[in-house]
């Protein structure tokens, strides 16, 4: 069998059709969908129905399952039948108290577990429940970016390393302060992708703090740069979710941002990991 892939956005992201995740899928389909994450870094599966397992099994297709490994405090209340490594991320809220992590509004350019030492690959989100609008999640190439970082930016921090700190369920920089990390790390700013050996930025405006060995105001400054430059909507695809859809993106060369929506609609997402096994370099 061979899948259609359909591209979503000049630099970002494919829908592909023609496949059903919640059948067994044979070794070569597995090729096909690998080699296209690589090469487009976001995925879109519209109209699947998945059971839990399906969506473990989905994750699976593209490395191995990634563990939680979140304090127990964050781990949603009421949802006992939850299978292990997989999480809500839901403004719905039973007792005054959301189901879910990352509920409300609005969220900042991230690369998702960027703030562990060895970060997660990748990351799915399969949609049980949408708002009417908004909640988009925005996907930018950081391929892209770099290769068109101002030349003088590119010189200025290769080599040099950033400092990331996270407070899970922080969805804009500051809004947590004072409160002890979940975790915290140091990366080159610059990683080179392991699987396709391309070199793509790898600092963001939520989770990274500062530039290791430099004074704040520099250090502030060219970060700065860095994010105007790698948020710029040219290397962009900005998702509007329909219930069914399933996207499974590359944090390793891509970030993701949340807009903001009703607190008044609800939202549910079954979300997963795919485990890293490098450390950035
Ligand atoms: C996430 O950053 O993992 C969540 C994104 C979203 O809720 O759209």
């Amino acid at each position: 069998m061979t899948v259609e892939i359909i591209p979503l956005a000049k630099h970002i992201g494919a829908e592909i059709r023609g496949v059903d995740l919640g059948k067994p899928i044979d070794p070569s389909l597995r090729e096909q969908i690998h080699e296209a994450w690589l090469k487009n870094i976001v995925l879109l599966f519209r109209d699947q129905k998945l059971t839990q397992q399906d969506l473990l099994d989905a994750t699976a297709v593209f490395g191995k399952i990634g563990k939680l490994g979140r304090p127990k405090e964050f781990r949603p209340a009421g949802y006992d039948s939850l299978l292990e490594n997989i999480m809500l991320i839901s403004n719905i809220r039973e007792n005054g108290e959301p189901i879910g992590a990352l509920p409300d509004g609005e969220m900042m350019f991230h690369h998702d577990m960027l703030h562990a030492e060895i970060p997660h690959k990748g990351t799915c989100l399969y949609s049980v429940e949408v708002p009417s609008s908004g909640g988009n999640t925005v996907f930018a190439n950081g391929y892209a970016a770099y290769e068109t970082l101002p030349e003088e930016v590119k010189l200025a921090l290769d080599g040099k390393r950033a400092f990331h700190h996270y407070n899970y369920g922080t969805t804009k920089k500051g809004a947590n302060n004072g409160v002890a990390a979940f975790s915290e790390s140091t990366h080159p700013i610059f990683r080179t992708h392991e699987d396709t050996g391309r070199k793509t930025i790898y600092v963001n405006r939520l989770m990274t703090v500062k530039i290791e060995g430099m004074l704040e105001d520099e250090s502030n400054r060219l970060l700065e740069q860095v994010y105007d430059h790698s948020e710029k909507p040219e290397w962009r695809y900005e998702h509007v979710w329909r219930p069914g859809d399933l996207l499974v993106w590359d944090n390793r060369c891509s970030m993701h941002a949340r807009t903001d929506f009703s607190a008044g609609e609800r939202r549910l997402m079954l979300r997963t990991t795919i485990e890293g096994n490098v450390r950035p370099y």
